[in-house]
């Protein structure tokens, strides 16, 4: 593979910092956490990391309201330490990637704080989307937005005299003021920030809300139509942002990269971000979302393919992340696809079934061609924690929908590494972990799956060894092998691999039993059993 190609079939692993490892013993993850297990995850086999934000935060939103864009949260390390860490990655073969928030800002930025210091019709409130409320009194919302958090996207200020004043949109919690777009500094801002990491030794950003930045003239109201286009989602003009944003990227020598986080509705507007001259990839949240179902996954994959096609962009596979109910969890349940309208809380799940379509599933997104995400914990087979007490939950998600969407705590607890009750090895010196671990965790930990064949770690060991060995695998095509039972998906890579997925009831009979390399499950002789994955050299 072309060195500056990597990110093309590139298995690239999450780090949620604050619930990855704890190196100094507070109860919260932390950079000397990550250097500590930059060896196990090396030994994983991954390409990549991509870090969710790591720099200074008062955490409402679990760092994607940033306060300074240039430093490291405290609470993670210090500048000095995210260098050491770029370098160490380095020199184990591990490329770097970081989040950038450029839609919104945490309110504690000096920008904002400036902005609420200065008073309307100020140049510093040009930085973000002031405005005047509707009413006689100024006392409505200027418009009927909805913060993706639950509640009105708007928060009415107090004016330095005391008096109750504009407004100021928040797309999410209202510690996230939405920046505005329209405004060149926003712009020159965040290109030096670019810069700023560049220099630093990062390979790449993976951009939040990447569809996000661009509102439409006027902010006029939403309209009802439910999944329609809504006027700060997907605008054209996002794409000049990332064609500059690009440019800066291929000044290096070395390649740098952007994966852009967009949740849209439409495969082809969603390739227009991969265009030759904007983002190098973006995350496929279609297959994620989508139901443990061999017809609509084919369906997926498929539409997911033609799209990328005529952009020649690698596509990108992922079962979960920080938002999302992690995947063992959601293939235990009748309903096995996700949405963020409804996460199905505490609906009844089978871990052992969740568990054997993880590993079937792990085994096809390794297989498809392009890039693929590992999320921290994934790789143990850990479900989601429905059963954290109210009182410890930190997601404004829950807080602003008043429990009505439970939110995203139940996917970031404190990953659990040896021993046998939490903190299970998180912090070294036994500190309660910031969100509490199940009870039941002792024989998720690295220590007890070590070794162990079969184990989840040790499927993810095998097969990502094997994908970076194989020339077949990571970037290129695939073909639908025809004729295959129902239930059933098969496809071959070029060079001799192929992938069959039984999602059937019953056991099927392989195309080629005597040339298998790995199997989510035992085979039953020539048989390939139900919610099983095979990868047979051809
Ligand atoms: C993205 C992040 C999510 C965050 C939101 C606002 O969707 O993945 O965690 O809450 O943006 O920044």
């Amino acid at each position: 593979m072309l060195q500056q190609e990597w990110w093309r079939g590139a298995a690239i692993y999450q780090v949620y910092i604050r619930s990855f490892a704890d190196g100094d013993g507070d109860g919260t993850g932390d950079l000397a956490g990550v250097r500590a297990k930059l060896p196990y995850l090396a030994d994983l086999g991954i390409d990549a990391i991509w870090f969710n934000p790591w720099y200074p935060s008062p955490m409402d939103d679990g760092g994607y309201d940033v306060a300074d864009y240039r430093d490291i949260e405290p609470a993670f390390g210090s500048l000095a330490e995210a260098e050491k860490l770029i370098e160490e990655a380095h020199n184990h073969d591990i490329k770097i990637i970081i989040d950038i928030v450029p839609n919104h800002c945490s309110d504690v930025h000096p920008w904002f704080a400036a902005a609420l210091a200065a008073g309307p019709d100020s140049l510093e409130r040009e930085r973000f989307w002031f405005r005047r409320g509707r009413g006689e009194h100024g006392e409505l919302p200027p418009n009927n937005w909805r913060s993706r958090f639950g509640g009105p996207a708007w928060t009415r200020v107090t004016e330095p005299d005391g008096t109750p004043g504009e407004w100021f949109l928040h797309l999410y919690s209202s510690r996230q003021p939405d920046l505005n777009w329209t405004n060149p500094e926003v712009h020159e801002e965040f290109e030096d920030i670019l810069r700023f990491w560049f220099n630093r030794g990062v390979d790449g950003f993976r951009i939040d809300v990447a569809d996000g930045l661009v509102k439409a003239d006027g902010l006029p109201d939403v309209e009802d139509a439910e999944g329609g286009p809504v006027p700060y989602s997907d605008l054209d003009g996002v794409h000049e942002i990332y064609r500059t944003w690009r440019r800066i990227a291929d000044g290096y020598p070395d390649k740098r990269v952007f994966v852009g986080e967009m949740w849209l509705p439409d495969p082809l507007r969603f390739a227009m971000y991969l265009r030759r001259d904007e983002l190098h990839s973006a995350f496929n949240f279609d297959f994620l979302s989508c139901p443990w179902d061999a017809g609509r996954l084919r369906e997926v994959i498929t539409a997911t393919l033609a799209a990328h096609a005529p952009v020649d962009a690698p596509a990108t596979w992922v079962l979960s992340n920080h938002d999302v109910t992690r995947h063992v969890t959601r293939y235990g349940r009748a309903d096995t696809s996700f949405s963020f309208a409804d996460r199905q809380h505490l609906a009844p799940t089978d871990p052992v079934l969740g568990t054997r379509r993880a590993r079937a599933a792990a085994l096809l997104t390794m297989a498809l061609p392009g890039g693929v995400y590992v999320y921290q914990g994934e790789e143990l087979g850990l479900s989601e924690v429905e059963d954290l007490p109210d009182a410890v939950r930190q997601d404004p998600v829950f807080k602003r929908t008043a429990g009505a969407d439970i939110g995203r705590d139940g996917c970031r607890v404190p990953l659990p590494w040896s021993g046998d009750a939490a903190p299970y090895g998180f912090s070294n010196n036994g500190t309660a972990p910031w969100l509490p671990q199940p009870a039941g965790w002792a024989a998720f930990t690295v220590e007890a799956q070590t070794d162990d064949p079969g184990s989840m770690l040790e499927l993810y060991r095998r097969a990502l060894r094997l994908r970076s060995a194989n020339p077949a695998l990571g970037d290129g095509r695939m073909t639908w092998l025809p004729d295959l039972p129902a239930g059933v998906l098969g496809f071959d890579r070029d060079l001799g691999f192929t992938c069959v997925v039984n999602l059937s009831p019953d056991p099927v009979e392989l195309p080629a039993p005597d040339q298998v390399l790995l199997s989510s499950q035992p085979l039953e002789g020539s048989l390939l059993p139900p919610d099983t994955t095979v990868w047979l050299r051809t």
